[in-house]
């Protein structure tokens, strides 16, 4: 990769695969258009080609764009997140998460939230320790906790509950189901759009409430929907592991598994593995979890 295309795609935001060459949002039905809205893609930034494929794709991109610029609105998506400036401590924890710089400024003197940039990942909310300071439409604290609440109901210590990215887990999910891929009847999905969204806070209460134990599933690294905002997950889930543990709770009962849309298989093979680990933990560990994990403001 030149060092000029390289800059370009970086400011641009653009994921980049392991030679250097530009991602589309999806082969088959983005193969135009980066993930990041309104950047399109021709020609040999994403791999080399022939003149003739850069050409067609070239007008495939043109006719992408020229969508966007015929109106004189831009749709923007509905699941973006929201600051509340009245409570935002300016901290800044935020900003470097933001895998598309929606979020700019100066740490505690002003932080500015560019909503049109903003692709509704959800990341910055899970990063926000501030309760109220940052919200995901459509995916607030409060609606997924309910969503929560729901999944365990009674006997919670039974249960396995996964917080599933809409775009791959949730799709692989799915397709276990629709391809009647056995896994256990004790697991409970709960769908973010990214697992990114899922926060500290989402994860402790599930443990809060009883859970046997949690599994955070998402797009394998390089395929997020979100540029990078699985590789936030990852380093989350490893720091919220050895939280448990200070607390005394077996670590190994949170989990991060990456599974594609295409891999019902996966899902149903680790589901069945968190559910095998449920059964063989001691009682007392399980009977316990609520007496060591709370979480405040739930
Ligand atoms: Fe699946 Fe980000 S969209 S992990």
């Amino acid at each position: 990769m030149t060092e000029e295309r390289g800059n370009v795609l970086q400011q641009l935001k653009v994921s980049i695969d392991q030679e250097g060459f530009a991602l589309e949002s999806h082969p088959k039905l983005g193969p135009a258009e980066a993930a990041v809205q309104g950047v399109m893609l021709a020609g040999t930034v994403q791999y080399p080609k022939s003149v003739k494929e850069s050409a067609l794709q070239a007008l495939a991109a043109a006719a992408k764009a020229s969508v966007i610029i015929s109106k004189n609105e831009i749709e923007r998506e509905p699941f973006i997140a929201l600051v509340n400036a009245d409570v935002c401590t300016k901290c800044g924890r935020c900003i470097p998460v933001c895998p598309y710089g929606a979020i700019l400024g100066e740490v505690r003197k002003n932080i500015e939230f560019v909503s049109a940039a903003c692709q509704g990942c959800g990341t910055c909310v899970a990063e926000c320790t501030v309760e109220g300071a940052l919200t995901q439409e459509g995916f607030t604290d409060k609606q997924v906790i309910a969503q929560v609440d729901g999944a365990l109901g009674e006997n919670a210590s039974e249960k396995v509950l996964i917080y599933a990215c809409n775009w791959c887990s949730y799709a692989g999910a799915d397709l276990a189901g629709v391809m009647k891929i056995q896994y256990p009847s004790n697991t409970r999905v709960v769908r973010t759009m990214c697992s990114g969204r899922v926060s500290q806070k989402l994860v402790m209460y599930a443990f809060s409430k009883g859970a046997g134990s949690v599994l955070v599933t998402g797009c394998h690294p390089g395929d997020c929907h979100y540029i990078n905002a699985n590789l936030q997950t990852e380093k989350r889930v490893e720091r919220w592991k050895k939280q448990l543990e200070a607390k005394g709770v077996d670590p190994d009962r949170l989990q991060l598994w990456w599974v594609s849309a295409a891999e019902p298989k996966r899902f149903a093979d680790k589901a069945t593995e968190m559910s095998e680990l449920i059964s063989k933990l001691p009682p007392e560990e399980l009977q316990s979890t609520t007496t060591k994990v709370k979480v405040r403001g739930a």
